[in-house]
Order: structure tokens, then C-alpha cells, then sequence
């Protein structure tokens, strides 16, 4: 498959007048297979962004959801508005609800719409829990198995069991797998399924070796600084020709990331385009 990817939401902006940062990840992906909207930032910047870089959201033959975090889903209603009716593919964790208790106070954190609300604006709710193809060659990895023991994860995501908070454990962060002649392009969501499983699972799903590309949050900023270097030896190893992280990622994490990947190395941020 060929792709073309266009980040519509992040954290930062560079060189692109008109447009907007948030804290959020959303990607338009031109493919020879149609196009479609990999998650849709926390709602502010997605319809300005897209006519900023020209990109129709009503031509898009689907949407993608990485996981159930507001700054994920945030858009989706925005993006219904312009789509009409449209098949919304999700793990079924989507609607559960989620804490941060990082900072003085706790916050919601979890898709900001109920389902009924979002159905009435046309959206035509997919949901997996398995690996899952979307077109031939692109796949939604569904629940990604948790191998490494170093991956544990962001401790202050939480949901309530009773009276108490426990760690969310994040069963429904997916990320969207393409295969191109150059090898395997990763669109991660938050990475909260931990990168290396990710890519790993990528691997032996598909039977790809070669990772041509991965862009997206790695959720090494939040994480302990011993999580952070463990995962970064780990993707290492992989053979990975562009590596353009953003968003939950963070500038320490970036600035190590730079160091080891050099010059294979990106900024992934808003108006970035990424082609295979
Ligand atoms: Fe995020
Ligand atoms: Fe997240």
C-alpha cells in the first residue's frame, strides 16, 4: 500500500501559519485504499487544521481511534459534523471512563461524548479486540499481548474499582500497522500498550520484518527514567528507518531519541508529512 500521512493534531506547531497546536494526535492518511482520520486530537484544532493543509475530512472512508483518551477522541465530534455518517473503528473500552491523577487534582480524562450522542451525529461504531485488517495492507493491531517486563506503563492513568483508583490497564491503546513496498509504516497512538510490544506484535502479525516508519506518541515522557532508557535500547534494535515522535512523548525523551537515531530521526508535529 502507499501512503501518505499529514499530522493534523499535536502538541506543537512549526512553520505552518494558520494552524494550531494542542495537546492531542490526529493523523489524515491518503492511501491507495481511500483515505481516513487516525484520531482526532482533543477537539480545538482538528476542523481548522484541516483546511489549513487542504485535507477533506468528508472524504474519509473511515476513522480510527487508538484509544479512549480525550485527547484522542476529543475531535470526533467535530469531525462528524463534516463526515455524516462514517464506520468508527475502536477497541470497546472506548466509553469507559478514566482518570489522571498526576497533578493537584484529579482529572476526567476519557471520551468526552456518549455513545448515543456520537451514533446520532452518524457515527457507525467497529469495535476489535483482535488484530484487525481496515483495508488490504492496513491493520488495527487490537489488544497488543504485554511481553516485555519493562513496559509497565504510565502509573498516574487510573480508573475506579469501588471506592479506590487502579492503574488503567489500557487494553484498548492500539496502533494502525501499513504494509508498504519499503517495509512497515506505525502510526502509534499513545503507546500506552508499551512501544516494543507494539512492534514486535506488528512484526509477527504481519510477517514483516523491515520497519520502514513509525510516527506517533511514545509515552516515554511520563514514564519512569529507567522505563524510558530500557525502551529506548529495545528500539534500538529494531531496524527502523524514520523514527518521528511527538506528542506524549516529551523533550527529554525526544532529545535521547535524537541522540541515538540521528539523522533517522524527526519532529513529528502538526503539518509534518510522511510518505511510503
Ligand atoms: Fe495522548
Ligand atoms: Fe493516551
Amino acid at each position: 500500500m502507499k501512503i501518505k500521512a499529514t499530522v493534523l493534531c499535536e502538541n506543537c506547531v512549526y512553520s505552518n501559519l494558520g494552524a494550531l497546536a494542542e495537546h492531542g494526535w490526529s493523523i489524515f492518511l491518503e492511501t491507495d485504499q481511500g483515505n481516513f482520520l487516525f484520531d482526532t486530537g482533543q477537539g480545538l484544532a482538528l476542523l481548522n487544521n484541516a483546511r489549513v493543509f487542504k485535507k477533506d475530512l468528508a472524504s474519509v472512508r473511515g476513522i480510527l481511534l487508538s484509544h479512549h483518551h480525550i485527547d484522542h477522541t476529543g475531535g470526533l465530534r467535530s469531525a462528524l459534523s463534516v463526515t455524516q455518517k462514517v464506520n468508527v473503528y475502536a477497541h470497546p473500552d472506548l466509553f469507559k471512563e478514566s482518570y489522571l491523577t498526576r497533578g493537584p487534582k484529579t482529572k476526567y480524562i476519557g471520551i468526552p461524548f456518549s455513545r448515543i450522542e456520537l451514533e446520532s451525529q452518524g457515527a457507525n461504531f467497529m469495535f476489535n479486540t483482535e488484530f484487525k485488517e481496515i483495508a488490504p495492507g492496513m491493520y488495527l493491531t487490537g489488544e497488543v499481548p504485554r511481553k516485555t517486563d519493562f513496559e509497565i506503563g504510565d502509573l498516574d492513568q487510573v480508573i475506579k474499582s469501588g471506592d479506590e483508583f487502579i492503574k488503567d490497564p489500557m487494553r484498548d491503546d492500539q496502533s494502525l500497522i501499513i504494509k508498504t513496498e519499503k517495509g512497515l509504516f506505525v502510526i502509534l497512538g499513545c503507546s500506552h500498550a508499551g512501544i516494543i510490544n507494539i512492534l514486535d506484535y506488528a512484526r509477527e502479525m504481519t510477517g514483516e520484518t523491515r520497519i520502514h516508519a513509525v510516527i506517533g506518541g511514545t509515552h516515554l515522557g511520563p514514564v519512569s527514567q529507567e522505563q524510558r532508557e530500557k525502551s529506548i535500547m529495545a528500539l534500538k534494535a529494531f531496524d527502523i528507518e524514520r523514527l518521528g515522535v511527538s506528542h506524549c512523548t516529551g523533550l527529554p525523551a525526544s532529545l535521547r531519541l535524537a541522540q541515538e537515531f540521528k539523522e533517522r530521526f524527526f519532529f513529528c508535529n502538526v503539518g509534518t508529512v510522511v510518505e511510503a
